[in-house]
């Protein structure tokens, strides 16, 4: 059950096609649509663009320019004035919708509730005004790092609304991970809840943040909002840290949206690079509503009855863009819920789809593997007949995968979407459309109307069929990262002069390896960076690295990654130990546990092996391709030229 390989996509000739009934009522209805689509936005993306934009949201002021491109900056709906609270909340509160259930929330210890579009409206403005009264000011930065409950969208909705950028970690980030991030961003508050419910356990959220300002080394942060979740007991300092359930009677529930350029800054996100310290990748206002709506609307074909769940976390991209402001923008349901599959619970997905009716599923290949594993009793036990439409995304599926989800969750009646983009592109970006687009197992089929995406090699060269190459995009789109915070040298020189420009113009590099086929359907093969993905969660080796090497028993590391069944790649570490220490099994669980600590539990290496030398090149490089073939086990005698000191590779392979 590995990653695609070479050989598997070229044998890969099932193709699907959408069902009848399904593409007659969906948004883009046929292939030739989708064609006519993706024709007119490549003739002049400007105006396919200006057309949704004026189509699909509320402005309070029109742009005077479209699109302003001097790579590798771009400036979507300059001068437009937008709010994405106000485009999620307010407009449909003068419709029906006003008594439509916005959020769907399943907590995990079997709590539950629904919030209208009225209702989280008015806590949105709640929220916002408890924001503001302890001093967030537009142009601010505010921390958000919470458990998966319905104020976990509250508080970035209510950032957006008073011009707030939020910066949301995820709660399994340790509290280094969490201050790194609070620092780089000099976040002024943080929201955060006493606690948060993962397979079981209680998260201590609060303790994670208290470590994290403590000593003053999160300078910038002056409050901490506290939502009341698990009730398990915490310290709150006075004068810096404040119930939400004291705050929020006291708070008026009206706060207008305040206008905003469309290039003001949303949010920021941080995520994994293959050097150095993570990246704040910068999302602005318009282009990034207009364009998480609109896939929202046509990948997940989205109609007024659905029932829409994506089971991601709101920390990362998916859960932002496909939890939050997509869903909420088109005025559609959306479910959060608190709880993952786990051995204790391992149908506890099926039930909620049971339970709510949902039509709509959208979930990542790691996750669909745990559930093969698991077995088919737990979803055959379930009624699972109200779904519609299924999708994936996060890493390359296999296509083994792609056909139990399709038969075992959709009945063999729902179409898939497999859906390519990454937290720097803010949506979709190579995906089938489900009712337009004949799907193949494994692959993310065509690019999403507006979306320029190649195969190219390093020269900016179209490679031909079946040829691996670097993924690109040749031309900007509204939801594209804008910078990353605080180092627009890094986004130039990491996404933007990878691959040599073409007629003097600017590719974007996303940092992974793909292949097109004779219908033009990409395959995608994964990083070609130092980037790993482990149970889809992005992590750079150098992070995992830098982690290893800050403790004082270590003297170099090297992490790889190893496929893995389950998790799609283990973090391998490679570790060579300061002069007198001895390798041993307790220092084996020592370091795993400082990577905990210095990143969060997503990083523990699944191995740690001791060694006198790492594998390196005559001028000094470690030699990673060598360390990831041994890590998986496979035969390197007979290739190792550039080796330095042959020895090493020896006592490596022995584990020694
Ligand atoms: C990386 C981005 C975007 C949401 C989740 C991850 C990999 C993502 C797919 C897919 C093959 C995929 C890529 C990409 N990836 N979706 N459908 N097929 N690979 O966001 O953490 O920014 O990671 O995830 O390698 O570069 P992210």
């Amino acid at each position: 059950m590995s990653q695609p390989t070479i050989e598997s996509i070229l044998h890969e000739r099932r193709v699907f096609t959408p069902p009848a009934d399904f593409a007659q009522q969906a948004h883009i209805k046929s292939l030739d649509e989708y064609q006519q689509l993706y024709d007119r936005a490549k003739a002049n993306p400007a105006k396919f663009w200006e057309e949704l934009a004026i189509k699909e949201l509320h402005w309070f002021e029109k742009w005077h320019t479209v699109l302003d491109w001097q790579p590798p900056n771009a400036r979507w709906f300059d001068g437009g004035k937008i709010n994405i609270s106000y485009n999620c909340l307010d407009r449909h509160l003068t419709t029906w919708r006003k008594n439509k259930a916005a959020l769907i929330w399943e907590g995990e210890p079997g709590d539950s509730r629904t919030l209208t579009y009225a209702q989280l409206h008015r806590e949105v403005c709640q929220f916002a005004n408890a924001l503001k009264h302890l001093g967030v000011q537009k142009g601010d930065v505010v921390g958000v790092y919470m458990p998966m409950i319905p104020e976990a969208a509250i508080a970035m909705l209510a950032c957006a609304r008073i011009g707030a950028a939020h910066t949301v970690v995820f709660g399994g980030f340790s509290a280094e991970a969490l201050r790194d991030r609070l620092n780089d961003g000099n976040a002024k508050l943080i929201i955060t809840a006493d606690g948060g419910w993962r397979k079981d356990a209680i998260v201590p959220l609060k303790e994670q943040v208290d470590k994290a300002l403590a000593d003053g080394a999160a300078p910038t942060v002056q409050h901490v909002l506290v939502v009341e979740r698990t009730k398990q007991g915490v310290t709150m300092e006075p004068g810096r840290d404040h119930w939400w359930h004291e705050v929020q009677p006291t708070v008026s529930a009206h706060c207008p949206a305040e206008p905003m350029d469309s290039e003001d800054m949303l949010f920021i996100l941080y995520t994994s690079g293959s050097t150095g310290k993570p990246k704040g990748v910068v999302h602005t206002t318009g282009g990034y509503n207009l364009y998480t709506h609109i896939t929202t609307k046509w990948v997940f074909d989205l109609q007024e009855t659905d029932v829409y769940w994506c089971t991601a976390d709101v920390g990362w991209i998916t859960g932002h863009s496909y939890i939050v402001y997509g869903p909420l923008s088109n005025g559609a349901t959306t479910l959060m819920y608190e709880g993952a599959p786990r051995a204790s619970n391992p149908g506890c997905f099926w039930d909620v789809v049971e339970k709510y009716g949902v039509t709509v599923f959208y979930t990542a290949p790691t996750a669909i593997r745990a559930f093969i594993k698991m077995g088919d009793q737990h979803p055959q036990a379930r009624d699972l007949s109200s779904l519609r439409l299924l999708g994936t995304v996060g890493e390359p599926i296999n296509p083994e995968s792609w056909m139990w989800y399709q038969k075992v969750i959709g009945g063999d009646r729902c179409p898939i979407v497999d859906t390519w983009w990454q937290t720097e592109t803010g949506g979709h970006m190579i995906t089938s459309l489900p009712g337009a687009v004949p799907t193949k197992p494994g692959s993310a089929t065509l690019p999403f109307p507006g979306i320029l995406a190649d195969v190219v090699d390093l020269e900016g060269n179209p490679v031909s069929d079946h040829e691996g190459g670097y993924l690109v995009v040749r031309h900007p789109w509204p939801g594209m990262m804008r910078t990353v915070y605080g180092d627009p040298d890094r986004f130039r020189r990491t996404y933007w002069e990878h691959i040599a420009p073409v007629d003097g113009q600017s590719l974007y590099f996303a940092g992974d390896g793909a292949r097109k086929d004779e219908d033009g359907y990409f395959w995608i093969m994964g990083r070609v960076d130092d980037v790993i993905s482990v149970s889809g969660h992005r992590l750079g080796t150098m992070e995992i690295e830098s982690a290893l090497v800050s403790h004082p028993a270590v003297a170099e590391a090297a992490v790889v990654g190893r496929p893995d069944d389950l998790k799609g790649e283990e973090v391998v570490a490679f570790v060579t130990l300061e002069g007198a220490i001895a390798p041993s099994d307790d220092l084996i669980k020592t370091l795993k546990q400082h990577v905990v600590t210095e990143i969060g539990a997503l990083a523990r290496p699944g191995e740690i092996r001791f060694s006198d030398a790492l594998p390196k090149t005559r001028s000094g490089k470690i030699m990673r391709r060598l360390l990831r073939a041994i890590a998986a086990g496979e035969d390197v005698s007979g290739d190792t030229s550039t080796l330095e000191d042959r020895s090493v590779l020896d006592k490596l392979r022995t584990g020694g």
